[in-house]
């Protein structure tokens, strides 16, 4: 047996084990391969738009080149209170909002603001793990509400209800949701309100996907309604809607107090979001949205298509409001979600993730994100097909 090492041996308890061995196992056997269509991961096949890179490279020849304060660059936070305002009737003002490295660091930001040793942090599932190794960071114990496909896996609010004991601090509501697509519709947003107000919990409202919502499906933000501002952080980001992941920003938006207490533990992670990213952001929220409108319209194409491909297929799912995934139940094939992913790339290069990777308990889910051209999802969408025929042929 090897030793560990004196640091692995001195590890804090607040480094839990989280399992990343699934993905690591599928891209060494990506990496193996001639031709792998990924419908995997959450990053959007389209570039940058233009004018946003444009703008980044004009903030360098500007000398763009040094920190910005912890909180983002003042203009940068105008343009995204006017932006939440105008698109999601929030109220916040610039001292409201904290710039970060990707909603990612701003879920750290809130974690380590809000959760104590043994706090209970309940979190729509099956969902995007950040958040569990978040809480765990802070000491906090993650509580999953699960959503099933018979809602097409929308949030119950008496399975959120059911979970709450006097140590909940606070309620994670991604909508749409990582990685069902489920969108939460708006009279269920105003009971998850009354909840919180009824029970005196927190919210993180985690709004990456809200451009991303198709009809007849609704977004509501959360702190919108009144009396829910005070006790919610809005987060939003550049990533998803504008095809910038690459870039690492996104933010907070929450009472201008809390806020305030956030800036030095902002400032110790990183001191501030990249500055040429930010310049890049600003131009993605005050230039043309053409691109933007383009790649909505890909997309919902591609979710047509693919949900009519995928009931020719004899798969049934939840069907999505929202975000770039389909969460597919794989179960009629007779192999569990691990098992067909695997297969499925060793066999066809097409690769999809298990729900067990997203937190889900049940192994008859697969999560497809329609992150590729349409050409290239028909091919895929023809290999799962043949992959699924050769399968249930030999079971
Ligand atoms: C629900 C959700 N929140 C946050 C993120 C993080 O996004 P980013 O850090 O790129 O803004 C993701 C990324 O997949 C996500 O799915």
């Amino acid at each position: 047996m090897t030793q560990q090492s004196p640091l692995h041996a001195r590890l804090a308890p607040r480094i839990v084990e989280e399992d990343g061995s699934f993905r690591s196992k599928m891209l060494a056997i990506a990496a193996d391969l001639p031709k792998v269509i990924a419908l995997g991961r959450g990053d959007p096949d389209f570039h940058t738009p233009q004018h946003i890179a444009d703008a980044a490279k004009a903030a360098i020849d500007a000398n763009q080149h040094h920190y910005t304060g912890p909180t983002g660059l003042p203009a940068l936070r105008t343009a995204i209170a006017a932006n939440l305002k105008a698109d999601y009737a929030l109220d916040y003002t610039a001292d409201e909002i904290i710039v970060t490295a990707g909603v990612q660091e701003s879920i750290m930001l809130c974690m380590l603001g809000l959760v104590a040793e043994g706090d209970e942090v309940l979190i729509t599932s099956p969902r995007f793990t950040t958040y569990d190794t978040a809480v765990h960071l802070c000491g906090g114990v993650p509580i999953p509400v699960p959503t099933y496909q018979k809602d097409d896996f929308a949030l119950d609010v008496a399975e959120i209800e059911k979970r709450i004991t006097p140590r909940t601090r606070m309620f994670v509501l991604v909508s749409p949701n990582n990685p069902t697509g489920a969108v939460t519709p708006p009279d269920v947003i105003r009971k998850i309100a009354d909840l919180a107000i009824k029970h005196d919990i927190l919210i993180i409202a985690d709004e990456i996907y809200a451009k991303l919502i198709y009809p007849p499906h609704e977004h509501l933000s959360l702190a919108s309604l009144p009396g829910m501002k005070e006790r919610t952080i809005t987060l939003n980001g550049f990533s998803k809607t504008y095809a910038m992941t690459g870039w690492r920003v996104g933010y907070l938006a929450a009472p201008a107090d809390f806020v305030e207490k956030l800036t030095e533990p902002r400032h110790t992670l990183s001191i501030n979001t990249c500055t040429v990213s930010q310049h890049a952001a600003l131009a993605a929220l005050t230039g043309p949205q053409d691109d933007m409108d383009m790649m909505y319209k890909a997309y919902a194409e591609r979710r047509e298509w693919l949900m009519g491909a995928l009931k020719d297929a004899g798969l049934s799912f939840g069907a999505p409001g929202g975000a770039f995934y389909i969460y597919t139940n794989i179960s009629s094939t007779g192999l569990s979600a691990p098992e067909f992913c695997e297969g499925l790339l060793r066999e066809t290069g097409v690769m999809v993730f298990p729900g067990t990777m997203f937190g889900d308990d049940s192994t008859d889910y697969i999560r497809i994100s329609y992150l590729q051209p349409l050409p290239l999802i028909r091919e895929a969408m023809g290999l799962i097909a043949g992959f699924i025929a050769k399968h249930k042929a030999s079971a």
